[in-house]
């Protein structure tokens, strides 16, 4: 398969910026959502403690940013404010060459707005429409219904049930598994403006 890659480009919504996050939000990063336990729960990476957590982070996307197959992260903005609210970025399927996991988080008390539907669906349109990407896969905790409301909000299908393991093997989630087609299956329909 071959694709046009750019790398993390700054994108837009009605309400929301999508761009490339920095060095210096790292303050934002922790106070917004890196730092609360409850927004953390369901995530890979453990709550960070101090902003030295949220600095090694940073490092590793400051790494990652030369390489323009990389979307693992854009910070979610509101376009009224300019306060960077969240985060998700998507990442190559582990033994899946043509398909993209992706994941998302924003702060609590922004939460049931309808921002991570809006942030995940352009990044959908801009992965299929300007990168070339066809599959699509995404996963939530059975105790975190709310991301799967998302993923069914962006026309995915549930394919059954999974398990996942925060990076450090410490906390494990049973899951449900869903998954995004745009080339082979005709049921599944994607409308940007839905
Ligand atoms: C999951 C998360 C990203 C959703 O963000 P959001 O901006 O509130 O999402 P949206 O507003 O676009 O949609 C959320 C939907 O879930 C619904 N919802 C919220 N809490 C719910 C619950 N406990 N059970 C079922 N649905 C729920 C909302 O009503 C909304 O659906 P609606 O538009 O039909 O009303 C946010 O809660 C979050 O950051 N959680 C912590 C991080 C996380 O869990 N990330 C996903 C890891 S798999």
């Amino acid at each position: 398969m071959k694709y046009t890659h750019k790398g993390v480009i700054p994108l837009e919504t009605k309400r929301l910026l999508l761009r490339p996050i920095h060095r210096d939000d790292a303050e934002a990063i922790f106070e917004n959502w890196a730092s609360d336990p409850e927004t953390t729960r369901f995530m890979l990476w453990n709550c960070h403690r101090t902003i030295d957590d949220t600095h090694v982070w940073l490092d590793t996307l400051e790494k990652n940013a030369s390489r323009p197959d990389c979307y693992d992260s854009w910070g979610i903005v509101l376009r009224n404010t300019g306060e960077l609210i969240g985060s998700m970025g998507a990442f190559w399927r582990a033994g899946e060459s043509d398909t993209m996991e992706f994941g998302y988080i924003i702060s609590r008390k922004y939460w049931g707005n309808g921002y991570t539907t809006e942030a995940a669906r352009e990044m959908i349109r801009f992965l299929r429409d300007e990168i070339g990407i066809r599959h699509f896969f995404a996963c939530h905790a059975e105790k975190n219904p709310a991301s799967g409301k998302v993923l069914v909000k962006l026309g995915m299908r549930e394919t059954g049930a999974g398990i996942y393991r925060s990076f450090d093997g410490i906390r494990t989630f049973p899951s449900v598994e869903y998954r995004l087609d745009l080339s082979e299956d005709k049921r599944i329909s994607y409308d940007p403006g839905a």
